[in-house]
């Protein structure tokens, strides 16, 4: 017997920032966060459950992955497949759309939607919020991609894994949006998860980043009520290089910047002072992403084309959450 799931999640970028887990295993993190979702960079993933098989497969983007990655989606499986009580091994396929030279594949998108095509494969019908947890054990980022617009990954109160879920605050429905300036798009070196646990392990810095970023959140969820992009963006790019502070502070210190990205960073900074409001913000790795009005994303993209070429500028408006896909909608 064969039951197939599909399902489309987008990704996120943080506003606020998530940088540490207070459990690994459960994928707890130290602080609360919030993102925004995008519509321009996703995953679709199918999910066939098949009695035939005798162990998961998974293809990435047609090609078929090696024991490493499959064991990590067998053990992401595995949690619904405990739940329901059933052994059936799964052919994973996953497809991710991120225009070429953004090298933004994400594990939030990824994590995300192969959550909600697992869902549907068991016939589980978890709701989002259960969905987020679950989607959270995969990879931290991932917990946020499952809703649209403006997110919160509420931190939960203790060890246990369901009271760490993410909120939807805003569908941001806002004149809102992001563009990306794709630096370098090659693999990063060191991966977040590394880079993270040597932060809170050594840098001095790492509890007045948890109380910093704690405040930001509150500040930000404010601004957010009020429709007030200036502080918005304020926050996000304070809140941005706080965490990329305190990632210098660790030994060995931790740095994803390049040159050119300190270029856009400038850059940024002087179309602000022609009277744009545009903020920046960056995770693990050396892209920069600038949160603007979309009503000024194209002189914005115009500006920027000054100092970099047309394919490291990628706009984005708001996304939606995680989408189921009928056999119509799937088109590979
Ligand atoms: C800088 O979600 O990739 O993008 O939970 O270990 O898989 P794991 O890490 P991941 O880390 C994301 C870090 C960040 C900030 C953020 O998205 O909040």
């Amino acid at each position: 017997m064969k039951s197939t799931g599909r399902c489309r999640a987008h990704t996120n970028i943080a506003l606020i920032k998530y940088w540490g887990k207070r459990n690994e295993e459960l994928f707890l993190p130290m602080n609360s966060s919030l993102s925004l979702t995008l519509d321009a960079f996703y995953t679709d993933t199918e999910v066939v459950l098949d009695d035939d098989l005798d162990s998961d497969e998974f293809y990435l983007d047609n090609t078929k992955q090696g024991d490493k990655e499959t064991q990590k989606i067998t053990e992401f499986l595995n949690l619904f497949r405990n739940l329901a009580n059933i052994e059936t091994k799964a052919c994973v396929k996953s497809y991710n759309h991120v225009p070429t030279a953004a090298g933004l594949a994400s594990s939030a998108s990824a994590f995300s939607a192969l959550a909600g095509a697992m869902n549907q494969a068991v016939g589980l019908n978890l709701d989002l919020k259960t969905l987020s947890t679950f989607a959270r054990q995969g990879s931290g980022s991932a917990t946020r991609s499952v809703y649209g617009g403006f997110v919160e990954w509420s931190m939960g109160e203790d060890d246990k894994s369901s009271t760490s879920h993410a909120v939807p605050v805003d569908d941001a429905k806002w004149d809102i949006g992001m563009v990306v300036i794709a630096v370098n798009t090659g693999r990063k070196k060191l991966s977040s998860r590394v880079g993270m646990k040597q932060t809170i392990e050594t840098s001095p810095f790492y509890s007045s980043w948890v109380e910093t970023a704690t405040s930001d959140l509150t500040k930000m969820k404010e601004a957010i009520k009020g429709h007030d992009f200036i502080t918005l963006g304020e926050i996000t790019e304070s809140n941005g290089m706080k965490m990329h502070a305190t990632m210098l502070g660790a030994f060995p210190p931790i740095s994803y910047w390049e040159p050119d990205s300190v270029k856009a960073i400038q850059k940024v900074k002087e179309i602000r002072e022609t009277g744009i409001p545009c903020y920046v913000t960056m995770d693990a790795g050396p892209n920069v992403k600038v949160l603007c009005q979309q009503s000024d994303m194209k002189k914005i993209e115009e500006l920027l084309l000054e100092d970099f070429n047309r394919e490291q500028i990628i706009p984005s408006t708001v996304g939606e959450g995680i989408k189921l896909l009928n056999a119509s909608e799937w088109n590979y």
